[in-house]
């Protein structure tokens, strides 16, 4: 069991990989989970919730493959209440330094009646069965009522302390469906400290999702009310209207620890970098005006609020920007700078590459210091990103020339698939149209585009573009990304890097008939 011995001390359970994951559109590769599982993991979160196996066999081999390489965090996999779930979870997470079952199971009657069409006393039976069982494979089992929140109380009770009895070291009360107001859901929490004999044997947890916007107040007040494990996603992501934001609830503990006397382990310096990641991976911007991670966070654009700020920064700012990892954005590196500084630099900003990634990226930052005036962190940051989401591609990008303006546009574009040159001349309605449409033209595929985007990694008109293009094709989803001074190149390239995704997914499916 992960208890601490400060009693004040919250449990981070990040569900990025998991319920994050389950928002329409957010899928994410092998690979970009493990990225991001290893950023957690240095960020300080105690639990990744890293998929859902029986989902699908990438979920399996994503939960396996961030077991074999995480080595502090717990790394968990979430199953139902039945045994070939919990069979799968547990040897997803066989490898695993430390290793949790979460298993689930509804208890609201509305659950129970239409989703499950079981009676309670069997829901309970089966409470007892899942958890029993899934303590056969470890002593870190979590478990979890779904719908918790619109649960009867007498039920809950019965069901929670049932499940403590079969061995679950922490019970999460999930608020499933965003309904609970902060009020209730803490003296939910009391209710069940109250009421249930033996709570002191397990950690308790919440996990609520934001459909009326209440997931962190609804958090917050649990806490305050007893719970020492919060379920959560970075910048907010999750089914519907999302999780609980990880960065909110760690900034509000930190900020109001006059108010909420509870620490985290959160190495609060690497929000920012968990949350771009996790935009940039996704294709989810974060909304402008987000708390902590919106670009308008710390900007001071009023002029009396700059005033303000002039004379005591305190006037208007509750949270200094670098405790979430917001340098201010200055001049880091130029054209004149050499290796010895750009490695500083990686090392500073959190990437370790091998020695021929680093002489790619170092060849791609002389590329840009040239073409842009002034180099900013976000500027390696999209550039080292880029160069890592290129890695494997076997469709690669050779040139591109495009014609627009008043005239008709019109697309030259050679593309290397796996090693071979292809060449094409195309028009379109506009410059990217015609550029894709040349892509289509040289590697057939039946992909639709369900998301174009383009977003500027910093301000200016030689800004880097960063392109996210998402590509559905018989039911799958990948967001591809793609970062350049040019935003047509960004664009090619984020359509090529979903184009090469996909072209893993069908691998995966039919090995021969990868190649269109
Ligand atoms: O929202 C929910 O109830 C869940 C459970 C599976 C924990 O995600
Ligand atoms: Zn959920």
């Amino acid at each position: 069991m992960l208890r601490s011995s400060d009693p004040n001390r919250v449990i981070i359970f990040d569900t990025t990989l998991r319920d994050g994951e389950q928002s329409p559109g957010a899928s994410m590769n092998i690979e970009e989970k493990i990225r991001i599982a290893h950023v957690l993991e240095a960020m300080g979160v105690d639990v990744i919730e890293a998929g859902f196996p029986v989902a699908s066999k990438g979920d399996f081999d994503a939960v396996r493959e961030i077991a074999k390489t995480i080595t502090t965090s717990v790394v968990c996999g979430l199953s139902r209440a039945t045994k070939g779930d919990i069979e799968l979870v547990a040897e997803a997470i066989k490898p695993a330094a430390r290793g949790r079952i979460h298993t689930f199971i509804s208890t609201s009657p509305l659950h129970m009646k239409h989703k499950l069409q079981m009676e309670p006393e069997d829901v309970l039976k089966k409470v007892v069965e899942s958890v029993s069982y899934a303590r056969r494979f470890t002593d870190d089992v979590e478990w979890s009522c779904e719908d918790g929140s619109r649960s009867e109380h007498d039920f809950l009770c019965r069901c929670v302390e049932a499940a403590i009895g079969a061995g679950a070291r922490t019970i999460n009360i999930p608020d499933t469906v965003g309904y609970a107001v902060p009020e209730e859901f803490a003296a939910l929490i009391r209710m069940l400290f109250d009421r249930v004999p033996n709570i002191d044997q397990a950690v308790i947890s919440v996990h609520c999702h934001n459909d009326l916007g209440l997931a962190v107040a609804n958090s917050l007040a649990a806490v305050s009310a007893g719970a020492r494990q919060v379920e959560c996603t970075i910048n907010g992501l999750g089914e519907r209207a999302g999780n609980a934001a990880l960065e909110e609830i760690v900034m509000g503990l930190r900020t109001r620890h006059d108010r909420m006397p509870f620490t985290t382990g959160i190495k609060t310096e690497s929000i920012m970098r968990a949350s771009r990641l996790v935009s940039a991976i996704t294709g989810f911007v974060v909304q402008p005006n987000k708390a902590i991670v919106g670009r308008n966070a710390f900007a001071h654009e009023s002029g009396i609020h700059q005033d303000g700020m002039l004379k005591h920064a305190g006037t208007y700012e509750i949270m200094r920007p670098e405790s979430v990892g917001l340098t201010a954005s200055k001049l880091v590196l130029g054209k004149h700078s050499g290796r010895h500084a750009f490695r500083t630099k990686l090392e500073e900003l959190n990437y370790e590459l091998g020695d021929n990634a680093f002489e790619d990226v170092f060849v791609r930052f002389k590329e840009l210091a040239d073409r842009k005036k002034e180099v900013f962190d976000e500027d390696i940051i999209a550039l080292v990103d880029d160069e890592i989401v290129r890695a494997h591609d076997r469709i690669k990008l050779v040139d591109l020339e495009v014609e627009c303006g008043t005239r008709a546009p019109r697309a030259k574009l050679t593309l290397s698939i796996d090693g071979e040159q292809r060449h094409c001349e195309g028009t379109g309605d506009g410059p990217v149209d015609s550029a894709f449409r040349c892509i289509k033209t040289l590697f057939e595929t039946t992909a639709r585009l369900q998301l174009y985007q383009v977003h500027a990694v910093t301000g200016g008109t030689d800004a880097q573009a960063e392109v996210t293009v998402r590509l559905e094709e018989n039911g799958r989803t990948v967001n591809g990304q793609g970062a350049d001074t040019d935003t047509l190149v960004a664009s090619v390239k984020a359509y090529l890097n979903a184009l090469n995704k996909l072209l893993v997914k069908r691998e995966k499916v039919a090995p021969s008939a990868a190649l269109a």
